[in-house]
């Protein structure tokens, strides 16, 4: 399973990247947002800083929600980096927009995706990846996890190639559940990718064998 990390700071993505597990990056408004980066030359800029750190792909959403101006919009992103995936929302011109962009050989993310039916129609549409949005469904008492699920059945009955990219990840149940599942990518913040390191047995084991190492050294 790919690992994304979800997010628009700087440092977190290289953090992700030096610990060698990273394979893309997935932003949103909110998150650019979050970061103070706002206008239209900071936010390319900020694209082509994040596409310099990462080997793999990257994520960038567009604005507009007609399909004209998602187009536009997609057409001026793709064209910053070869890493750079057209993220498009689950809507009925960005459906339009995903195949169009599919058809130009543009890949596309499909985001806020919350149904098995909303996957289908982006899988129809040809897009290179849908995110579903696991966390948010928790936070209204659905299971998220059950659409992957759904979302993976579906798509292996028709071998759609779309990738399942576990988004709204927030801890290392989801990812291990998106794991277990058969997700291609899952995305989530540098504290859920770090939360997989820990285990109280693994830190008092640590001190143990320092302490008895040093112990028969005579320290
Ligand atoms: C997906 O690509 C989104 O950026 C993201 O995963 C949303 O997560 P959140 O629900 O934690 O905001």
């Amino acid at each position: 399973m790919k690992f994304f990390i979800d997010t628009a700071n700087l440092e977190q993505i290289k953090e992700a990247q030096d610990l060698g597990v990273l394979d893309g990056v997935t932003t949103n408004p909110s998150l650019m947002a979050k970061e103070g980066i706002s206008g239209d030359e900071n936010v390319i800029n900020h694209y082509k800083a994040i596409c310099a750190i990462v080997d793999g792909d990257v994520s960038a959403e567009v604005i507009s929600t007609t399909y004209e101006e998602m187009i536009k919009e997609g057409e001026a992103l793709a064209t910053l980096d070869s890493k750079i995936v057209v993220k498009v929302p689950m809507i009925k011109d960005g459906v339009k927009a995903i195949k169009y962009f599919s058809k130009k050989g543009i890949k596309t993310n499909c985001t806020l995706v919350f149904t098995a039916g909303q996957a289908l129609l982006a899988a129809k549409a040809g897009a290179t990846y849908v995110s579903p949005f696991i966390g948010r469904l928790d936070d209204i008492s659905t299971d998220g996890l059950a659409l992957i699920e759904d979302i993976r059945l579906i798509y292996d009955n028709y071998q759609y190639p779309t990738q399942i990219l576990a988004a709204s990840v927030r801890h290392s149940a989801h990812i291990l559940g998106c794991a277990k599942i058969g997700a291609d990518v899952m995305t989530g913040p540098l504290s859920a990718i770090l939360s997989l390191l820990k285990h109280p047995l693994t830190d008092s084991g640590l001190a143990t064998f320092l302490a008895d190492h040093a112990k028969a050294a005579g320290k």
